[in-house]
């Protein structure tokens, strides 16, 4: 089946592109390899290939893996543009001369500003993707939620959303950067003072989505290799659940902490209804092992985490698509 309405979730971490009729079609890493000389900039890969290219031989001594996106908006308008082409161009079907317009909702966190929105806007319609919906992601999740109003957090690598949504759209809510890079930082900071050993932040995501876990009584432990900070030879350790565990729970308290703000600017009349419907947890951070438990202990509230909470945002705003009425009242 030909579809022309397309969903693009485009994270730090992940970029998840979905159809109408079909779901999701993509799922990479937000990554482009590229290199730069003066103002000419030459792509070689995007996502999954991206990062293969750098690990390869024979790759570029110039090139570089560039992270476009980050907290929430584009940092890098050249870079996502190669991207988003060339993952459009794996994600869609061939266009021919006579196919409609294709129709964009491009997901955004809560806080983006009017200069971030618009430079957004100019970067889809660089791809051919012009006057596109730019839908707030925690209003994306509430169409698949039964109950009139939700609270919804959605926690992400860089960027986090919070907010009470309604018929008519979000009622409060903010976007912070209490996020799952934030606590990679800190396992940098942990191992270097711990074991004299510089680890990237890719290697202590690695590490705490492998052994991480709310549950305090978890005794997994894998070993992380980076350079000793005193020769800078090679060097690794083995590191604990538990050694992680302060690092994930400090961040998530502070993040309970900004819920229970949000929660208290709702409007009275509605405070039961939302309390009664929980909180909905989204982004790929709501795999991570007893979240769910952690935060409904904190906040006394439970705490929903749907199926597959990193392509829940793309597929809620996807849902919009048969239901426009709805969506026009809410943004
Ligand atoms: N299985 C897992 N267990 C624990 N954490 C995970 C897992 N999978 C992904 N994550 C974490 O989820 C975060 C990425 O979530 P998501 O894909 O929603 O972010 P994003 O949309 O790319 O980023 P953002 O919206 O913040 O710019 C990362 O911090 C990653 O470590
Ligand atoms: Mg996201």
């Amino acid at each position: 089946m030909f579809t022309n309405e397309i969903v693009i979730d485009m994270g730090y971490a992940q970029t998840v592109i979905a159809l109408h009729g079909k779901g999701v079609v993509l799922k990479e890493p937000t990554v482009v390899a590229l290199a730069r000389q003066g103002k000419k900039v030459k792509f070689y890969a995007s996502g999954f290939d991206a990062k293969r290219y750098m690990r390869g031989r024979d790759r570029d001594p110039l090139a570089v893996l560039v992270h476009p996106v980050k907290g929430g908006f584009i940092e890098d308008s050249d870079a996502a543009i190669l991207m988003l082409k060339d993952f459009l161009r794996k994600a869609l079907p061939k266009r021919g001369l006579f196919s409609p317009r294709p129709e964009v909702i491009a997901t955004i966190a809560c806080g983006t500003s009017v200069v971030e929105r618009k430079n957004y806007e100019n970067v889809l319609a660089e791809v051919g993707l012009k006057s596109p919906i730019l839908m707030e992601t925690p209003i994306a999740v509430s169409s698949q939620l039964s109950c009139d109003y939700n609270l919804i957090a959605t926690f992400g690598a860089s960027v986090s959303d919070v907010a009470i949504v309604g018929p008519s759209g979000i009622i409060t809510g903010c976007s912070v950067t209490m996020c799952g890079n934030a606590i990679d930082e800190k396992i940098c900071a942990y191992i270097a003072e711990n074991y004299r050993l510089g680890i990237s932040p890719a290697r202590a995501e690695e590490l705490r989505t492998k052994i991480g876990s709310f549950y305090s009584g978890q005794t997994m432990s894998a070993d992380v290799s980076g350079r000793n900070l005193v020769d800078d030879s090679p060097a690794q350790a083995e590191i604990t659940s538990g050694e992680i565990a302060p690092m994930m729970t400090s961040v998530l308290t502070s993040f309970a902490t900004v819920v229970e703000s949000v929660s208290m600017m709702c409007p009275e009349k509605f405070i039961l209804d939302v309390y009664n419907a929980g909180i909905t947890l989204c982004g790929g951070f709501a795999f991570s092992d007893g979240v769910a438990d952690f935060l409904g202990d904190r906040l006394k509230m439970k705490v929903l985490v749907p199926k597959n909470p990193d392509e829940a945002i793309a597929l809620g705003a996807l849902a919009f698509f048969d239901d426009r009425d709805r969506m026009y009242k809410m943004l």
